[in-house]
């Protein structure tokens, strides 16, 4: 498979009714819990990207037995304590900040020394973030230049439960605590920023010793000792984060109209479809289904007319962290000047997207007045690149994120575009280029 994605025209309009793969997040918690549980867990509709095949290596190297099928995956879990390994662990969490994160947690009684790894990208992360709270435990860590992977984690048996405040909105910090706080003994009291509360929904679905207070800008969390976790069969629902790029894609193009289907609309993570409805664009949840203590329902979204500049509140902000490349894009076509801010964090994923939004942008023709946690975008609701105008995206630390937004870029502003290591969108959305392609030829 080349390695560059040439985009030479505009896609047509379309009508039509897609699916895209597993939500991630979920995916890499059901593999952890079920690892965790005692007995034989199965799951439909996992997405199989390399980030969830990343955690189910983890896992098997635990010593935790998983047969995966082409439509289902079966794990054997061993109960909570039942990771057996043999020293001088090595483990790999590659692309996945989501993986490296939360099962430092899950590793906090682990007496033998093991090392986490990552990849390029992974490595440039921020662990310390995860290894402070989960020191006060009674853990020791020893990080690369203080900070970073690899690292290596020296858990221990006696651990102290704490008081943790989580202040930057991050669900992989809180989540990180909460499976430590189901090994140590007594009340483990989390107060956090709000973030997605996948781990939280599932804690409680599972009946584990779990008080969930939500109060109006965060949530406050008490995790007792688990003793036991029972088997968890969890058909997972599509992905919001892969489905922006088709949201976006339809309304940033003509008299088109798609339907995504089955998507996990959980509240904390549906800040795109808020932003972009404030921004004027139509998008409906139809068949709406509450399913172990997730919402989900079937997206449609039709082309957008009058786009309107957002001056978006910082509320928003972690319900859509993931989606704010793509919706820039939106913001780009807008009439007036849109303002995000407190998006600091941005620059703390796979790569310093923030950074690369503004690179986007500009190659655009798009003004952008850029900080380091906000940017200014100056909207043209007649952006339009001249076919022969050239743009290409390289060296971006292979972030699936940055690829996918500038294909959506290509395929609804024009111009001849190179979009270098194509291969990046396997750690989220694999067959990300086939619905494309799909949505092409309609
Ligand atoms: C995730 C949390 C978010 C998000 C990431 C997935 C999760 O990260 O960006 O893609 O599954 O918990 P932070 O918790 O660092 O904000």
């Amino acid at each position: 498979m080349p390695r560059v994605e040439n985009i030479n025209n505009k896609i047509g309009n379309f009508k039509k009714s897609i699916t895209v793969p597993g939500d991630k997040s979920l995916s890499i918690r059901w593999v952890l819990f079920a690892s965790l549980a005692k007995g034989k867990s199965i799951a439909k509709n996992l997405l199989m990207s390399e980030d969830v095949l990343a955690a189910i290596e983890v896992i098997k190297k635990l010593g935790i037995k998983v047969i995966l099928k082409k439509n289902e995956c079966i794990i054997f879990g061993k109960g909570v304590d039942g990771y057996k390994y043999k020293k001088n662990l090595k483990i790999d969490a590659k692309n996945s900040g989501t993986l490296g994160r939360l099962i430092l947690g899950i590793l906090i009684n682990s007496t033998d020394s093991i090392q986490l790894v990552g990849d390029k990208s992974l490595s440039k992360r921020d662990f310390k973030r995860v290894t402070d709270p989960l020191s006060k435990f009674g853990a020791k860590f020893k990080l690369t230049n203080k900070n970073f992977l690899p690292l290596k984690i020296i858990g221990s048996s006696t651990l102290k439960p704490i008081k943790y405040y989580e202040k930057k909105g991050s669900a992989q910090c809180k989540s990180s605590i909460i499976f430590a706080g189901m090994k140590a003994d007594g009340t483990t009291i989390i107060k956090a920023k709000k973030s997605r509360n996948h781990t939280e929904l599932l804690c409680k679905h599972l009946k584990l010793p779990i008080i969930i207070k939500n109060k109006k800008n965060f949530d406050e969390i008490q995790i007792n000792k688990v003793k036991k976790i029972n088997t968890l069969n969890y058909n997972i629902p599509s992905d919001i984060s892969s489905s922006a790029f088709f949201i976006v894609l339809t309304a940033l193009s003509k008299n088109s109209e798609l339907v995504i289907k089955n998507v996990n609309i959980n509240p904390s993570r549906i800040g795109i479809i808020t932003i972009l409805k404030k921004m004027g664009v139509r998008i409906i949840f139809k068949n709406q289904k509450v399913y172990k203590g997730e919402k989900k329902a079937d997206i449609k979204v039709v082309s957008a007319k009058n786009i309107k500049a957002i001056n978006c509140p910082s509320e928003l902000n972690s319900g859509a962290i993931d989606e704010f490349l793509v919706i820039f894009l939106v913001a780009a076509k807008a009439k007036g000047i849109s303002y995000f801010k407190n998006i600091g964090e941005l620059n703390q994923k796979e790569s310093p997207r923030l950074k690369w939004a503004q690179k986007i942008l500009t190659l655009l023709g798009v003004k952008t007045v850029t900080t380091t946690d906000s940017i200014k975008i100056y909207g043209n609701p007649n952006l339009s690149l001249d076919f022969n105008k050239k743009i290409t995206i390289k060296n971006y630390l292979k972030d699936h994120r940055v690829f996918m937004t500038s294909v959506i870029a290509a395929l609804t502003f024009g111009g001849k575009w190179s979009v270098h290591d194509k291969d990046s969108i396997n750690t989220s959305f694999p067959n990300f280029l086939k619905i494309i392609n799909k949505l092409k030829n309609d």
